[in-house]
């Protein structure tokens, strides 16, 4: 023990001292202390009450401290907490039973669960690889179930712009310039594909007579990377989350759903920010009438505790059956984070949440559109339910982001607004995106909305008159 007389008791300085705070250089780690939170809001030992436009890393879609979801986890925590998946537990099983009946496609899916949206898209990228092997093998009649072997289909193609998680596999399907911090070391077989990001349409072409060119495009590198042989998957984030909310035009997940089936490839939809009504479906993948061969759930999927989940369908489950699934890890399907998790979904269906979140993103939308009229600095206003970003230009007519895709951590004009908000309009967005992140809480109510778009119309004033 070191000495006491130099220990303070406030918590922000223990915590800013003591804790490594994720991407961030730790020397002016400051964290805000915090007393309790309800709702939307964050209330702080000094009495601000500051609304969380991030919705805590987007995981808490219902709010901080839903009653019916403590009461479940209050519940659970008297019975089992956790015990391995050699025993069922009332939670656990009700859960996987519950995601395989609320997503995409038919039945026959099977869950595995994780407690990060990073180790779940490691599971979802082995479990594509393990069934391309075991489909290969099959075929070839090679008498081994052991998916050790290569060559066998195993890259895997995503996009520049996307982020899938930190950890070596996940980053290294991750486009996001963070996946320069961790290279050399990323797993190889991934190859990346333009975005379908109509602002900066990577070929220079117009929706709608640009025919999707992005998607055909990934025909094509698929054909060059080898085709059925050597492509295992596709992985997307249906709706495209930190590297700047896109949404892709209404063809574009239909084409690739075909594209992979010609190729007889998997589609994984990364649906760990979109999922469980944040685009105000249950999950994105609907907006476009798309069915993933496997579906990946985090964030909001554990309302307050680190729980994701792979859903694999039939086809790829079914694979499985008598074939190593050669994954695990040792919190895996924790009773009392399904419990939480259950009881979110629950909430989320008998109160109308995903309605409400439709509907106030309409709201919140049209609201966050007319900004762009108003100010020269905004390129482009784009979201789904309530999952909406205001990208900021240096000049609207060339469209000059305001900053270059490797400054992710530079400050730019995003990080005073972001101060500014905290500082006076007590609202907390992030500071590292390429605009104004909006993303409330699903429970936001109107009269909030319009706080929010007021706080943030005033910081942009604020900036434009270069008052920082
Ligand atoms: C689409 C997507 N996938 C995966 C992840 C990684 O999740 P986690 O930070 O829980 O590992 C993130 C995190 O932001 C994400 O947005």
């Amino acid at each position: 023990m070191g000495k006491t007389s130099d220990r303070t008791d406030n918590i922000s300085e223990i915590q800013g001292r003591y804790l490594m705070q994720s991407w961030s250089t730790q020397g002016q780690y400051a964290p805000i202390p915090v007393e309790r939170t309800e709702g939307c809001w964050i209330h702080t030992t000094d009495g601000r009450k500051i609304f969380d436009l991030r919705s805590a890393h987007e995981c808490i879609n219902l709010g901080f401290n839903h009653p019916k979801v403590l009461q479940a986890m209050r519940d659970q925590l008297e019975k089992v907490i956790y015990v391995t998946d050699d025993f069922a537990t009332e939670p656990t099983a009700q859960l996987v039973r519950t995601l395989a009946d609320i997503t995409p496609g038919g039945p026959g899916k099977r869950t595995w669960l994780a407690q990060s949206g990073a180790g779940a898209v490691e599971a979802a990228i082995k479990g594509a690889r393990f069934y391309k092997y075991n489909q290969v093998v099959k075929n070839r009649k090679i008498n081994s179930s052991e998916p050790h072997l290569y060559p066998y289909p195993y890259k895997i193609i995503s996009r520049y712009r996307s982020y899938h998680g930190a950890t070596t596999g996940a980053m290294s399907v991750s486009g996001d310039p963070r996946r320069w911090l961790q290279e050399p070391f990323v797993a190889p077989g991934v190859v990346f594909a333009p975005d379908a990001y109509c602002y900066r349409c990577p070929f220079g072409h117009t929706y709608p007579s640009c025919d999707i060119d992005c998607a055909g495009y990934i025909d094509q590198m698929i054909a060059l990377e080898g085709g059925s042989e050597k492509v295992a998957a596709v992985i997307i984030e249906p709706v495209v989350g930190s590297n700047g909310v896109i949404p892709p035009p209404p063809e574009y997940l239909p084409r690739l759903r075909e594209i992979c089936d010609k190729w007889d490839l998997l589609l994984i939809a990364d649906e760990t920010m979109t999922g469980l009504g944040r685009t105000g479906r249950m999950f994105a993948s609907e907006h476009y009438g798309v069915v993933p061969d496997i579906l990946i759930l985090g964030k909001a999927l554990g309302v307050y505790c680190p729980l994701t989940a792979v859903v694999f369908s039939q086809k790829v489950a079914q694979c499985f059956e008598d074939n190593l699934f050669g994954h695990g890890q040792s919190y895996s399907g924790h009773a009392f984070a399904s419990a939480g998790a259950l009881a979110g979904i629950n909430v989320l269906l008998e109160e109308g949440l995903i309605d409400l979140a439709r509907k106030n993103g309409e709201y919140l939308g049209s609201r966050l559109k007319m900004l762009a009229a108003e100010f020269e600095m905004v390129g482009d206003v784009r979201g789904l339910g309530l999952f909406w970003t205001i990208e900021l230009v240096k000049d609207r007519k060339s469209r000059q982001p305001i900053r270059q895709v490797g400054e992710k951590y530079a400050n730019t004009i995003v990080t005073n607004i972001a101060e500014y908000l905290l500082r006076e309009k007590n609202i907390y967005i992030p500071r590292d995106k390429f605009g104004i992140w909006v993303v409330p809480p699903l429970i936001v109510t109107r009269e909030e909305i319009d706080f929010l778009v007021d706080g943030i119309e005033d910081a942009l004033k604020f900036v434009t008159a270069g008052q920082v």
